[in-house]
């Protein structure tokens, strides 16, 4: 195929979070903003990516880690790790738009590798199943960008769809479509862009990984998903980290006994007991998170926590439609008074996962 429009979404993670890259559970959704690539193919092994915001960037498809950087690192980087992957790429010209929004945890760098994978690797001909190219996404982000993220950003990315949440099984990377509607309870989620900057977020999410990583060696086991008990651990810092990784596989898994049984507004307790053991356990969240966190809940609503990474970014609220003006009101009272910046907010719905757009793909 010589041209082609591609597009994936971003995503919000109703609760499992950290828990990824210790083979656990997530059950993020994809939303309605989405990175949209328009794409040209090229045969003489060059790569350009245009975007409005932020220029053109110009790259031979075979590059090594470091030779680009910046945004368009994400972009070369998928290159790359489908080059790795064994894919010959002859080159493309590259054309980005879209609506997620930058540095509001709403996965806007994911949702840019998802589309991408899928306009270089359609535009030759090819049609890669969903897992390798979720593996691909994360040696690009890893390995290239250079951050250490895990599974679940492009898993949703990859895997939703309309109407449903996914239940991430990031150990068996599978991804199983949970019923998902808030609307038709007569509420809404509620995400709260604080528009703080991810602070130390990179070398403090690496430290996550490590302490997760070498308190699973000392218990003996392949990751955290599989540890109950860890009353073996002495160091304190790390007895919090695996507490907050067992409870919040739980918590995912209660969630999603919940949604199946359509009760949508008794999940509001399981997302603010995630945000107290991030905050207390995992020492991920930001006095933004918090603030929106709590006056959010001081508003009505049913439950509220931080999502994504930690350190800025956005928080959800789960709120009855007739209390979201007051429960925004109340976050902005609350950031005002903090001088905090003003808030952003949005209503996330589980919306379509990605794919080619202008063609309709078959039922899986
Ligand atoms: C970031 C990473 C994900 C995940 C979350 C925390 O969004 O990209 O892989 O680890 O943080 O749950």
């Amino acid at each position: 195929m010589r041209t082609g429009t591609w597009s994936a979404p971003g995503r919000v993670n109703i609760i499992g979070e950290h828990t990824d890259y210790s083979g656990g559970f997530a059950l993020p959704f994809a939303i309605a903003q989405r990175t949209v690539v328009r794409a040209r193919l090229r045969d003489d092994g060059r790569i350009t990516a245009t975007s409005a915001g932020y220029g053109t960037v110009e790259f031979p498809v075979a590059t090594a880690p470091g030779d680009v950087t910046g945004w368009g690192a994400h972009v070369a980087g998928v290159a790359w790790a489908l080059a790795r992957a064994g894919t010959a790429l002859t080159g493309a010209d590259l054309r980005i738009d879209g609506t997620v929004p930058d540095g509001a945890g709403l996965s806007s760098s994911h949702s840019l590798e998802c589309a991408v994978a899928l306009a270089l690797t359609g535009l030759h001909g090819l049609d890669p199943d969903r897992a390798a190219l979720v593996r691909i996404v994360q040696r690009a982000e890893n390995e290239y960008v250079g951050a250490p993220t895990g599974v679940m950003d492009q898993m949703a990315s990859l895997y939703g769809e309309a109407d449903r949440a996914i239940l991430v099984d990031a150990r068996h990377l599978t991804a199983e479509p949970v019923p998902c509607e808030f609307a038709a309870g007569g509420l809404d989620l509620l995400v709260v862009d604080t528009r703080s900057p991810h602070r130390h977020a990179d070398g403090e999410y690496g430290a996550r990984r490590r302490t997760c990583r070498e308190a699973a060696e000392a218990l003996g086991v392949e990751d955290l998903r599989d540890v109950t008990d860890f009353a073996r651990l002495t160091d304190p810092v790390a007895v919090r980290r695996v507490r907050h990784v067992v409870r919040e596989n739980a918590r995912v898994l209660d969630a999603v006994e919940l949604l199946r049984a359509g009760r949508v507004r008794e999940i509001g307790p399981l997302l603010t007991a995630s945000h107290a053991s991030l905050r207390d356990d995992y020492a991920v969240s930001a006095p933004e998170l918090d603030t929106a966190v709590e006056a959010a809940l001081a508003a009505g609503a049913l439950g509220a926590r931080m999502i994504g990474g930690g350190f800025g970014g956005s928080a959800i609220a789960l709120v009855d439609q007739g209390d979201r003006p007051a429960v925004e009101a109340a976050v902005r009272a609350a950031f005002r008074e903090h001088g905090f910046a003003g808030p952003e907010f949005h209503i996330a719905r589980p919306s379509r996962g990605a794919g080619r757009d202008g063609v309709s793909r078959a039922p899986s």
